[in-house]
């Protein structure tokens, strides 16, 4: 089982996948958490430059990047797990690339579809949840947790863009959901943590008859 988590900005993915990968120990079920970009050695290393917010990179310098990270994660982490029957939870996969890079920069999706489809081998999550609230909302998370961190990192690149920018993300990711109603579940990322974490586990016990507290 392959389970792929995307959103916008400040969508809290990652808080709630600390709380699912807690549950899911508990419960002494077999799983492998990861993330893009950085899932593999080559995107851990490329991670710095493609998130620095001082770093101007060419747009196809950057796609190419994502997908190098995607190629390797995928051969050398998600399928080896997926083979011996772990369940894989990715924080981002390739549909962030058609959101960002697609939606988001303009860039053509059918190239990108393409490209998405030889890097991973056809390799798709079996099911993606989408956090999706107000990009108003997912920013003002991202400066006031910004904010306390100051100084400590410059992954912000994106963070940084114009508000007509991630309009077009979570446009993206709205479309990829109508496109792909089997594949993906929205969860309603403006509610307090817990209601998100429950709409989560009501998921995965539909989908994964994986049943979590
Ligand atoms: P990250 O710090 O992992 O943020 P988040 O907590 O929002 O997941 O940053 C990943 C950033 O990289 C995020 O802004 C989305 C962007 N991204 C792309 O633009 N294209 C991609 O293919 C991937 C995997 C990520």
């Amino acid at each position: 089982m392959f389970i792929s988590f995307e959103g916008i900005e400040g969508s809290g993915k990652s808080t709630t996948l600390n709380s699912l990968c807690a549950a899911l120990a508990d419960e002494g079920i077999s799983f492998v958490r990861t993330n893009e970009p950085g899932g593999s050695a080559i995107g851990r290393a490329l991670r710095p430059l493609l998130l620095d917010r001082d770093q101007q990179l060419a747009q196809l310098a950057e796609l190419f990047g994502f997908l190098a990270d995607r190629a390797q994660h995928v051969s050398a982490v998600i399928r080896p797990a997926l083979e011996i029957g772990d369940v894989v939870i990715s924080d981002r996969y390739a549909d962030s690339t058609i959101a960002y890079q697609g939606y988001g920069w303009g860039m053509d999706i059918n190239m990108l579809n393409w490209l998405n489809q030889t890097v991973t081998g056809g390799l798709a999550p079996d099911l993606t949840i989408l956090f999706d609230l107000e990009v108003e909302d997912g920013l003002r998370r991202v400066f006031s947790r910004n904010a306390d961190r100051a100084g400590q990192t410059t992954e912000e690149r994106f963070e940084a863009e114009p508000i007509d920018f991630h309009r077009r993300v979570r446009e993206g990711y709205l479309k990829l959901a109508e496109m792909h109603p089997q594949r993906f579940r929205l969860v309603d990322a403006s509610l307090p943590q817990e209601m998100v974490y429950g709409q989560i586990t009501d998921i995965l016990a539909e989908r994964c008859s994986i049943y979590l507290s």
